[in-house]
C-alpha cells in the first residue's frame, strides 16, 4: 500500500467539503475546523505553541511540509504568515485547498502536491519550514533536512512538533494515524534527530519533550471519543474512517508505554 493510499482510502473530499459548508454557511473558523483538520497529538494548542516559535515580521514566508489537510496552515495564516503547504497525498491537498477557500484564506494558504525529498522551491527562497507529525513518515530524513537547508535563506528557521521513538520502541502498537503497520512508520530517537539536524547544517535553538502533555491531551480526547452520545459534527473519522477509533486508542497506549515520545524543536541555519 502506498502512503497516499493509507491516508486517503476512506476520504471523500466532496462529501467532507459539503458537510463543512452545510454546518458553517458563513465560513468555518480554524477553531471550528480543528476536530477535522488538526491531525496530530495536541490539536490547536500544539499548533499555537509551534506558531509562537516563529515571528511573522522576520520570518513571514513559511512552508508546512506534510501539511495534511491544513489546520496549522490556516491557524498560522490568521496571525499574519504566508503559508505554502506541501503534501504527498493529493486528496489531502484537495481538501486543504477547499477548506482554505471556505475559510476565505486561499490567498494566504496555498498548497502543492510533492515529496519532501525534492522540494519544488528555489534555493534560499523561504524564511521557515514546519513539520508537524510528518517527518515520522519519511524514510530518508537526512535527504529531507538537506532539502530544507537548501530552500531556507540564511537565518531561516526549522520548527518541528514530531513523534520520535521512545525508550520502549519495541512495544509499538499499530495501527496509528500515520501508519497501518511498521512499513510507513519511520520514527527516529530524539538524539538521532538532533544529530541529523546538526549534520544538515542546523543549530538547535529549542528542544522540549512534550510527551506528558501529549498523553494527558490524548487521554482527554479518548474520553470524549468513547463517552460522547452525540455524534460530533466534525471528527478525524471523516478523514480516516472508523479505523481512527483503534488508532486513537493505540496512541494512548504507545505514549503510556513510552514506545513513542512527542517533541518540539526549533533550529536555525
Ligand atoms: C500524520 S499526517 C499530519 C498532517 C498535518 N501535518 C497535521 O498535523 O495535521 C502526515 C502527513 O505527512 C504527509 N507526508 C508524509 N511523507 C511525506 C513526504 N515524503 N512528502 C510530503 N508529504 C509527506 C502525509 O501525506 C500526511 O498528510
Amino acid at each position: 500500500m502506498t502512503l497516499s493510499h493509507h491516508y486517503q482510502q476512506h476520504l471523500s473530499v466532496e462529501d467532507v467539503l459539503g458537510q463543512v459548508a452545510e454546518h458553517f454557511p458563513a465560513g468555518p473558523s480554524f477553531f471550528e475546523l480543528a476536530p477535522l483538520d488538526q491531525l496530530h497529538i495536541g490539536g490547536i494548542k500544539a499548533s499555537a505553541r509551534l506558531i509562537d516559535l516563529l515571528d511573522a515580521q522576520t520570518h513571514p514566508r513559511v512552508l508546512d511540509i506534510g501539511a495534511g489537510v491544513g489546520g496549522l496552515m490556516r491557524q498560522a495564516a490568521e496571525v499574519g504568515f504566508e503559508l505554502v503547504g506541501l503534501d504527498i497525498t493529493h486528496g489531502f491537498n484537495r481538501l486543504n485547498q477547499g477548506l482554505s477557500a471556505l475559510s476565505k484564506l486561499e490567498n494566504r494558504a496555498q498548497c502543492v502536491t510533492g515529496d519532501a525529498t525534492h522540494l519544488p522551491f528555489a534555493d534560499a527562497s523561504l524564511d521557515a519550514v514546519l513539520f508537524q507529525h510528518s517527518f515520522l513518515n519519511m524514510p530518508d530524513g537526512p535527504m529531507v533536512l538537506k532539502e530544507c537547508r537548501r530552500v531556507l535563506r540564511p537565518g531561516g528557521r526549522l520548527v518541528m512538533h514530531e513523534v520520535v521513538s521512545g525508550p520502549n520502541s519495541d512495544a509499538m502498537t499499530y495501527p496509528v494515524p500515520w501508519a497501518e503497520d511498521s512499513a510507513h512508520s519511520h520514527l527516529v530517537s530524539a538524539d538521532t534527530l538532533k544529530t541529523q539536524l546538526s549534520e544538515a547544517g542546523f543549530s538547535l535553538l529549542h528542544f522540549q519533550d512534550w510527551s506528558q502533555d501529549a498523553l494527558a491531551w490524548r487521554q482527554r480526547q479518548r474520553e470524549k471519543e468513547t463517552q460522547s452520545t452525540r455524534q460530533a459534527r466534525l471528527s478525524p473519522q471523516l478523514v480516516f474512517g472508523e479505523r481512527f477509533i483503534t488508532m486513537g486508542k493505540n496512541l494512548v497506549t504507545n505514549l503510556a508505554d513510552e514506545a513513542i515520545k512527542v517533541v518540539e524543536i526549533e533550529a536555525s541555519c
